[in-house]
C-alpha cells in the first residue's frame, strides 16, 4: 500500500502554559449543521469552522452528495441545491460516526438515504436503535440489507417522539427530519446540549419553525419554506475545558476568549473544587492554578448539564498528579478508559473496577511513549506529558487531529514545548 504516514507528539514536560487564547467554533456544533445545510437547498455560510479531519470529512461527504462547498479561512460556503445523491458514501461513513446524523437532513431533503451502518468504534459500539425508532415514528421505512441501511419515506409526518435516552446525534437527526414533516413534531428527553440548541438556531435561522431546544421538550413545526443564511456556532466548550486542564496540571495561568461560561459549569466547578482559581465574564474565562491541584468528590459523567464525557479522560489526567484519590464514573460510554493503561505506564496510579476509575494522586509521571486509542483519550495524554518529567511519545495523533486543530500549535503558543514528528513506516 501507499506510504504510511504516522504522526506523533514529542513533548518535554515541566513547562508551566501561561497566555491566552481564543476559542475556534464548536466541532460537535458545526458539524450536525454542516449536515443540516443539506435541507435547504440553498446557499448557508457557517463561520468560526475550525480545520479538524472530522469537518474536512463531512465536507466532502456533501460534496459527494452533489453540493458546492468552499472552505474560505475558517468560513464554510455549502450550496445545497444540487444535492443529487441520497447515498451516503461508505468509506466516509467510516471515518466518522457522527455522519449518521446525515440521515434526518437526507430524508427531509430527498425523501429517502441509503448509509452503510456506522458500527462502533474505539469508545464502545454506539448502536443507532434510538435514531431507527424514532425516525420510523415519523414514517420513515428502515431496511437492513447487505450491511447497508435503506431508508425510506413517502411523507413524514409529525408526531410525538420520545427517547429512551437523552442522545444527542438521535435529537439530531429528529429535529432535522421533522424540519420537513407534515404538522407538529414533539421530542420529549432529548439531549440538551449547547450543541442541540445551536442546531436549533441554525435552522431557525433557515426559517425554520422550532423551538424548546435545551428545554425538557422540542418542538417542531414542519413545513416553513427555508431560505439561504449565515451562521455563527458557539465556541468549543471541549476545547476549552481541554486548555483549562492543560493549564490546571501545569501550575499555569491561562485566559479564553471568546468563550461560553455558561456551557460550562461542571467543568468550572471542577477546576474550582482542585484549587484552581476561576473568573469568568460575558465571553471569557481565566485561570490561575494552584501549586499542586487537590482530589475532588467522585465525578460521575452525565448527558449535559453533567459533566460531560468528552472531558472525562482530560479531567482523569489532571488528577494523576492531584493530592488525594478520585473516582471518575464513565456512565455514557461503556468502553472510554482506554488512556488509563497509558498514563498508568506513565507513573499515574489508577485502577478501574468496572465503570469508575479510582484515581490516586502521584508526586510525579515520566515521560513515556504511549498511543492515543481516541480523540480524548489522545489529548489526555498530551496533558500528562505536559505535566510529566523529561519526554513523552504520543503515537497515532491523527485521533487528536480529528477533534482539535493543530493542538500543537495552540499549547506552544502557552509555552508548551511540543513537536509533530511525521515518520513514514
Ligand atoms: C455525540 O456523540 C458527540 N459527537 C460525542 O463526541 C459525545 O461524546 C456524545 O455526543 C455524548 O455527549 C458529536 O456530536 C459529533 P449519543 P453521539 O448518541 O451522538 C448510546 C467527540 O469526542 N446510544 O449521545 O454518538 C451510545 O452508544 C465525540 O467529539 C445508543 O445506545 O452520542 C452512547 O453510549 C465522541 N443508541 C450514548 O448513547 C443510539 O441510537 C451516548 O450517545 C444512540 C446512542
Amino acid at each position: 500500500g501507499g506510504v504510511v504516514c504516522l504522526e506523533s507528539y514529542h513533548i518535554s514536560g515541566g513547562n508551566t502554559l501561561e497566555g491566552e487564547y481564543r476559542l475556534q467554533g464548536a466541532k460537535n456544533a458545526v458539524l450536525p449543521i454542516l449536515a443540516a445545510t443539506i435541507i435547504s437547498g440553498r446557499t448557508s455560510r457557517i463561520e468560526k469552522c475550525p480545520h479538524l479531519s472530522d469537518i474536512r470529512t463531512m465536507v466532502s461527504i456533501l460534496r459527494e452528495m452533489g453540493c458546492n462547498v468552499s472552505w474560505d479561512g475558517s468560513e464554510i460556503l455549502v450550496d445545497s441545491s444540487p444535492v443529487n445523491s441520497y447515498r451516503i458514501p461508505q468509506k466516509l461513513m467510516k471515518e466518522i460516526r457522527s455522519s449518521v446524523f446525515l440521515m434526518g437532513p437526507t430524508l427531509a431533503r430527498c425523501g429517502q438515504v441509503i448509509l452503510s451502518d456506522p458500527g462502533g468504534c474505539a469508545i464502545g459500539k454506539r448502536p443507532i436503535d434510538i435514531h431507527l425508532t424514532a425516525l420510523r415514528l415519523l414514517g420513515v421505512e428502515i431496511k437492513e440489507k447487505d450491511g447497508l441501511l435503506e431508508c425510506k419515506a413517502r411523507r413524514l409526518k409529525g408526531t410525538t417522539i420520545p427517547l429512551s435516552f437523552p442522545s444527542v446525534g438521535a435529537t439530531e437527526n429528529v429535529m432535522m427530519a421533522a424540519v420537513m414533516a407534515e404538522g407538529e413534531t414533539r421530542i420529549l428527553n432529548p439531549a440538551k446540549e449547547p450543541e442541540i440548541i445551536d442546531l436549533q438556531n441554525y435552522l431557525v435561522s433557515c426559517g425554520a419553525q422550532i423551538s424548546g431546544a435545551g428545554s425538557d421538550e422540542i418542538r417542531i413545526t414542519g413545513g416553513s419554506p427555508l431560505r439561504e443564511t449565515e451562521y455563527k456556532p458557539i465556541p468549543d466548550r471541549i476545547e476549552a475545558g481541554t486548555l483549562l486542564a492543560a493549564a490546571a496540571v501545569t501550575r499555569g495561568k491561562i485566559l479564553l476568549k471568546e468563550a461560553v461560561p455558561g456551557h460550562m459549569d461542571s467543568i468550572l466547578n471542577w477546576l474550582g473544587e482542585a484549587g484552581c482559581k476561576v473568573q469568568r465574564g460575558g465571553d471569557f474565562i481565566y485561570l490561575e492554578a494552584p501549586d499542586r491541584l487537590g482530589a475532588v468528590r467522585p465525578i460521575e459523567t452525565q448527558p449535559y448539564p453533567g459533566f460531560p464525557t468528552d472531558m472525562q479522560s482530560q479531567l482523569m489526567a489532571a488528577m494523576c498528579l492531584a493530592k488525594g484519590t478520585t473516582e471518575i464514573t464513565e456512565s455514557i460510554f461503556e468502553n472510554r478508559f482506554k488512556h488509563v493503561s497509558e498514563l498508568n505506564k506513565m507513573g499515574a496510579d489508577i485502577q478501574v473496577i468496572e465503570r469508575t476509575a479510582i484515581v490516586k494522586g502521584v508526586e510525579r509521571l515520566a515521560g513515556k511513549r504511549v498511543t492515543a486509542a481516541d480523540l480524548r483519550g489522545g489529548a489526555a495524554l498530551v496533558i500528562a506529558g505536559l505535566a510529566a518529567e523529561g519526554n513523552t511519545i504520543v503515537e497515532n495523533i491523527g485521533q487528536i487531529d480529528r477533534g482539535y486543530d493543530r493542538l500543537e500549535d495552540i499549547l506552544k503558543s502557552l509555552g508548551g514545548q511540543i513537536e509533530r514528528v511525521s515518520h513514514t513506516d
